[in-house]
């Protein structure tokens, strides 16, 4: 029934929003977000921020049971925060959506350890936390991310020479030999005294990600993890460790062995991001990688110490949402989740009590339907413009 509807911008209490979103929506929404204000007890400019930690929770129990219906069977939600209410939203969430469908607590790292985040008497506070709950664990399924590696992967110090020649063949030598040699020089120390060693290693770097196909390590495998095929693969290359051995495996990548070693590629682990070549590895629970700072012009919105990056909306939309699928975020604020969730060709609702829905995350969204939005995440999503939306008030 939802597939009719258009996104909506909602002014006005969330409570009462999402109550009246069961006539269109129930069970319709893939991913929910939520920035509620975190009740550090400041005077924003645009909200005061101070409920006290009972009437936190009774301001946050009906809005968290009021989302249950409108999600879908695989849906999930999640909740940001910092540690004030953090030990209230664990408790809420698990009474909420039940403890086995938690899915993860993940810690946002949004600044560095300056300033005056020192007058905390303790470890200087630098992370939010995002609470992630699924409707039900079992029909949730994850989009798997990754996260772009800092500098290459120092395990992979091989090169193969042949890779598309059949697997007996294969010839190997060292990486920084190799690429020497493909840069015009007999050795790495040559080329290093030549072109300068931090040239040299910049060189490495590049045709390392580029020719990532010629680039592999050797990582032995846990042995008692492994299928009894694959075991006895390993046997014979052990007896044999010069010759590369070779089990094809339904589905997979075939189990590539040598010296009893396995293995693998880097083209793997290689990926194209912004147009630049990066190793990335999966995501963990830790965020460490979404940049807070900068972020004051995104959207053209000015929302002071409130506002999220893209990055960080575009991750968790990733995870929980296909294009097409309905997101939510009943605290919209600035309208972060709404601008990143139309970008990656999402359908979505945002709820705002505030008059900064009118001054800022309607405005915000104009911008990006006419294509006139060329910060946060527009250029890594491919997004050019176009599509609509329609604003309502919520009734009393
Ligand atoms: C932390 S801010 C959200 C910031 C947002 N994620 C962004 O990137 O701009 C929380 C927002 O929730 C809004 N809010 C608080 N209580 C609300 C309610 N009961 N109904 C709707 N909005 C509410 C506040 O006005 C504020 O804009």
């Amino acid at each position: 029934m939802s597939e009719t509807h258009e996104n909506l911008l909602l002014h006005g209490d969330n409570l009462t929003a999402l109550r009246e979103l069961r006539a269109n929506f129930t069970g319709a929404i893939s991913c929910v977000y939520l920035d509620p204000p975190f009740n550090t007890g400041r005077l924003f400019a645009e909200y005061k921020d101070s409920l006290g930690a009972e009437a936190w929770v009774r301001m946050m129990r009906p809005r968290l049971e009021a989302l249950v219906p409108l999600l879908r069977e695989d849906g999930a939600v999640f909740v940001e925060i910092d540690d004030t209410q953090l030990g209230e939203l664990l408790r809420v969430m698990d009474e909420t959506f039940g403890a086995k469908n938690r899915i993860s607590l993940i810690t946002v790292v949004r600044s560095a350890s300056t300033g005056h985040k020192a007058i905390n008497p303790g470890p200087i506070h630098v992370s939010d936390f995002i609470l992630a709950y699924a409707k039900d664990k079992k029909k949730w399924r994850y989009r798997p991310q990754v996260r772009v590696r800092e500098g290459l992967d120092r395990a992979y110090t091989t090169w193969l020479d042949n890779p598309d020649a059949p697997h007996e063949t294969w010839t190997f030598r060292t990486l920084r030999s190799a690429i020497a040699a493909e840069l015009g020089f007999a050795s790495p120390r040559e080329a290093a005294a030549h072109l300068g060693k931090s040239a040299f290693a910049a060189k490495l770097t590049t045709e390392t990600l580029a020719r990532a196909h010629h680039v592999v390590r050797f990582a032995q495998p846990r042995y008692e993890a492994i299928s009894r095929a694959a075991q006895t693969v390993v046997d014979r290359s052990r007896a044999a460790p010069t010759k590369v051995f070779r089990l094809a495996r339904e589905g997979r990548p075939p189990f590539l062995v040598r010296g009893g070693n396995r293995i693998l590629f880097l083209r793997d682990k290689v990926r194209e991001l912004d147009g630049r070549l990066n190793v990335v590895e999966p995501l963990t629970n830790v965020w460490t990688d979404v940049p807070f700072q900068g972020i004051a012009r995104e959207g053209g919105v000015v929302f002071s110490r409130n506002k999220k990056p893209e990055r960080l909306l575009e991750r968790v939309i990733a995870m929980a949402s296909d294009p097409g699928d309905w997101v939510l975020d009943p605290f919209l604020g600035s309208g972060t989740t709404a601008a990143v969730a139309h970008k990656m060709n999402r359908r979505w609702i945002g709820i705002e009590s505030g008059d900064h829905l009118l001054s800022l995350a309607k405005p915000r969204l104009e911008r990006v339907i006419r294509g006139d939005d060329a910060t946060g995440i527009t250029r890594r999503a491919g997004f050019r413009g176009g599509g609509s939306f329609v604003t309502r008030e919520v009734s009393e």
